[in-house]
């Protein structure tokens, strides 16, 4: 699947989006080296703080169907100017079962940005820590 392809299924999950009150939908889709897609949008509720991302979505979906490993990038899709990167809370999530991610990002324009999420997350703490490993 080319990056295109992966960005333009992040793409089609912006119509699932549930933003009523960020009006900011995100798409967002996981490749796994066998292939495997897994998607996500950000689904916001009423009590804000409960709001979860696109890209967390994508990830719990994955886990919660027995994946742990094998990650290969992800796709982001929003519809600013800018990219939309991952908010910390998810390169720390991402971080836990995909330290080598590579992140791709569409702006409204679809251009894609790319970074890997070690850039992203510098440092990023992980199971190793808290076995005084690292
Ligand atoms: N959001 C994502 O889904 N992913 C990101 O990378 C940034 C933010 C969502 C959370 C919330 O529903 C809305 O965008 C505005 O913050």
């Amino acid at each position: 699947m080319t990056d295109r392809e992966l960005m333009d299924v992040a793409v089609s999950m912006l119509r699932r989006s549930y933003c009523p009150y960020s009006h900011f939908p995100v798409g967002a889709a996981l490749l796994c080296e066998d292939g495997t897609v897994f998607t996500g949008c950000n689904v916001e509720n009423a009590a804000y703080g409960h709001s979860i991302c696109a890209e967390r979505t994508a990830l719990v979906k994955a886990v919660s169907e027995g994946r742990r490993r094998g990650f290969v990038k992800l796709a982001v899709a929003g519809l600013s100017e800018d990219y939309c990167w991952p908010c910390g809370a998810c390169r720390q999530m991402l971080w836990e079962f995909a330290p080598e991610l590579e992140v791709l990002c569409a702006n409204r324009e679809g251009e894609i940005g790319r970074a890997m999420l070690r850039e992203l997350l510098p440092h990023g703490f992980g199971s190793a820590h808290l076995n005084g490993e690292d």
